[in-house]
């Protein structure tokens, strides 16, 4: 099979296509024939070495992937011909740019029929996390206020339609440009951070899903009521800040999504009630990853960012 990998730490033009032996099957396990791969910003960083979490190169990057189950043989759980989704093995390498996958059974769910194989490629990684942020972290419920920070992006999104599902008020930061897109996934406000202070347009909030970071976390604090949790995806461990956190009597979390089945079949019932839906902003084939990991770099992205095989 041909698998995409890198020799090198670097840009885009590391990435080659190289032949590789199809992966072996343990049981628990099935064997996928990819047809949609998912795209996330963490993937960039990894080839460009900003990020040591598979070691040194060689090594193939991806987790999110839709496809269908060619070998069943190591699970009693799905049987060949069953369509797939999921983000196997995260944060260990799932080796999942390629056109066969490895993958416990478990962390695998049945694909919905009215999501494509592209559409479903593009949600493991956003979707677990957002659902592990603002459910099983932020315990969102009806009439919570809800600020989503990056709501243009993968993870906002697909927040943004989670926490109104859950019954919230929800309040999203993004570039004007946005406005409509973002409002289009449910959102009740949106305040362009480029032209406001958020912290000046937004008050009184239960829980914050941070996707930025930064300044962004600092300044997060004085949105929220006593009481009320921010939980962020990408700020670092910062203890100073956790402390000012806690002594405002607000809460701190900071998530690590993994590939927790009972989230991902959350994720399933509510695209199946039609409360949930991916939007890729482009497709690219396999051949063309380079590519499409340079609208990775760029950033300010539009939903997903999908190969396809
Ligand atoms: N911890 C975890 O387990 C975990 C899991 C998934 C993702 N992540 C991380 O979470 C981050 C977001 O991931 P993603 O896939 O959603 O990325 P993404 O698709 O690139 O989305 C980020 C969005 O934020 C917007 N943005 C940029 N600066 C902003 C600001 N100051 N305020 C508000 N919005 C701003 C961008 O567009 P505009 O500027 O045009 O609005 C873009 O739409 C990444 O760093 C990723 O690595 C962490």
């Amino acid at each position: 099979m041909r698998v995409i990998t890198q020799h090198r730490l670097g840009g885009p033009e590391v990435l080659t296509i190289e032949d590789s032996p199809e992966p072996r099957v343990l049981p628990t396990e099935v064997l996928v024939r990819v047809k949609a791969i998912g795209l996330n910003p963490l993937e960039a960083r990894l080839r460009a070495g900003e990020f040591p979490l598979l070691g040194r190169p060689p090594f193939v990057l991806g987790w999110d992937v839709s496809g269908v189950v060619e070998q069943a043989t190591g699970s009693w759980r799905l049987r060949p011909g069953d369509e797939v989704f999921g983000m196997p093995l995260f944060p260990r390498a799932a080796r999942a740019y390629a056109e066969a996958v490895a993958a416990p059974a478990l962390h695998l769910a049945r694909k919905p029929a009215s999501l494509s194989h592209v559409e479903a490629a593009a949600l493991p990684v956003v979707g677990l996390t957002a659902w592990q942020g603002l459910v099983d972290l932020g315990g969102v419920g009806e009439g919570d206020r809800v600020l989503v920070h990056g709501g243009g992006g993968g993870v906002g999104h697909v927040a943004i339609q989670i926490a109104k599902a859950l019954g919230a008020h929800v309040i999203a930061t993004a570039s004007g440009s946005k406005r409509t897109f973002v409002e289009g996934f449910g959102a009740d406000e949106v305040v362009d951070y480029t032209a406001v202070d958020f912290t000046a347009a937004v008050r009184d909030i239960d829980v914050v899903l941070d996707t930025i970071g930064g300044d962004t976390v600092e300044r997060s604090l004085d949105v929220l009521r006593p009481g009320g949790h921010l939980v962020t995806a990408v700020a670092e461990e910062d203890a100073g800040l956790i402390a000012r956190y806690e002594a405002a009597g607000r809460r701190f979390s900071g998530i690590a999504v993994d590939p927790d089945p009972v989230a991902l079949r959350g994720l399933v019932a509510l695209v199946e009630q039609g409360g949930l839906r991916v939007h890729v902003q482009e497709t690219f084939p396999f051949e063309r990853v380079a590519d499409a990991h340079r609208l990775l770099d760029r950033g300010h992205l539009r939903g997903k960012v999908v190969l396809t095989l």
